[in-house]
């Protein structure tokens, strides 16, 4: 997708280096970091330079490929992805990749490996698009059916960033969304700030600004009183694991607004490829809920009269906080899960009669 009308990808990799767009500066600056080894790919995860789970799935991938270069000891390839599988917890894509990638280069000799595991973790970005793309297609045919129903615009809400900075490209929440762009079809997007982070008012507004769809940021809070007053027409949102029973666990806040949803009879989608879903967890409780530090509750950052980015404190200093920085939105609140196969129910049914 476009910044600054140009084309680009979230992750690539040349000259042994593995370049990304650093997404804590965004929207402020667009800055290009390199990473160069396996502790830069981890520490970019951490900090969330990069963040989404198709993206950190890709940079652990290609945190693998950099670990091989730094060095080939069968053990630091081992303990470097034991690293990276640790370094965000409740997104699956991170295990799947690394998976990918260890199964291909299991076996592979010393002088081809480095190769091996780039064609990995490359295929593991190609096929994302294409993922993504589908999903777009998939969820632009229920945007079509509701603009078929009410012949002007569509109001969508979305949570978090599930965008294509998300992903390598298109993104999944918002996949149809461009699909639907590019069809003529008008469409409007209520976009969450999403608390602490901001990832909606930082990052989703971002995008669909650059790609010139028209979109509100709005209070985390504000969703309940525009379903009510019938002002959103259908909701998409992302995941980073989705059971194989149709639960999905999604950015904190996520479950409130299909709780509201539900209560106001607004179709309520989860955008998904079908690398986020775990299908060995049963019961959602046992997923990992990432809780992160109190200073992203404490402190918001922005840029100040020049331009430059500050950082500031919001409550006292003595108030303790807690930062989960995930939700789990059971499947019977869901409508339908929007994947790169076609859409389904919200369940082991649904998800099988597809996947399986
Ligand atoms: O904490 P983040 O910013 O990595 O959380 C991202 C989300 O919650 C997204 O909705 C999810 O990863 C889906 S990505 C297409």
């Amino acid at each position: 997708m476009k910044i600054n009308d140009k084309p680009y990808k979230t992750i690539w990799f040349e000259n042994n280096i593995v370049k990304i767009i650093d997404q804590t500066k965004l929207p402020h600056q667009f800055t290009i970091k390199s990473l160069k080894t396996v502790e830069d790919a981890i520490n970019a995860i951490k900090k969330m330079e990069v963040r989404g789970a198709p993206l950190i799935g890709a940079t652990a991938a290609f945190g693998l490929v950099l670990a091989i270069i730094e060095n080939k000891d069968q053990n630091f390839i081992k303990k470097s992805s034991e690293n990276l599988v640790k370094s965000r917890p409740t997104a699956i894509n991170l295990k799947w990749a690394l998976d990918r990638v260890n199964k291909r280069i299991s076996g592979t000799n010393s002088k081809n490996i480095f190769q091996v595991a780039l064609e990995e973790a490359r295929a593991i970005c190609e096929e994302d698009i294409k993922f993504c793309k589908n999903i777009g297609l998939n969820g632009l045919k229920i945007i079509e059916e509701i603009t078929n129903k009410k012949k002007d615009k569509i109001n969508i809400l979305t949570h978090c960033n599930a965008g294509w900075l998300a992903t390598i490209d298109w993104g999944t929440a918002t996949s149809p969304i461009y699909q639907a762009h590019r069809k003529g079809i008008k469409v409007h997007v209520w976009v969450d700030e999403t608390r602490p982070r901001n990832q909606g008012a930082n990052l989703t507004s971002y995008e669909l600004n650059e790609e010139g769809i028209s979109n509100t940021v709005i209070a985390d809070n504000a969703g309940g009183i525009l379903m009510q007053r019938g002002q959103v027409d259908m909701c998409i949102v992302g995941t980073d694991r989705t059971l194989s029973n149709g639960d999905v666990c999604n950015k904190i806040g996520t479950y409130l607004k299909a709780l509201s949803a539900k209560d106001n009879n607004v179709p309520f989608y989860v955008a998904l490829p079908s690398s986020t879903i775990d299908w060995n967890i049963k019961n959602h409780k046992e997923i990992p809920i990432e809780e992160r530090n109190s200073d992203e509750l404490s402190h918001v950052e922005g840029v100040d009269k020049d331009n430059k980015i500050t950082k500031v404190r919001i409550y006292p200093q003595k108030s303790k906080s807690l930062n989960l920085a995930f939700d789990v939105t059971p499947a019977k609140l869901v409508t339908g899960l929007i994947t790169e196969k076609g859409i389904c129910e919200a369940s082991e049914k649904g998800l099988k009669g597809l996947f399986k």
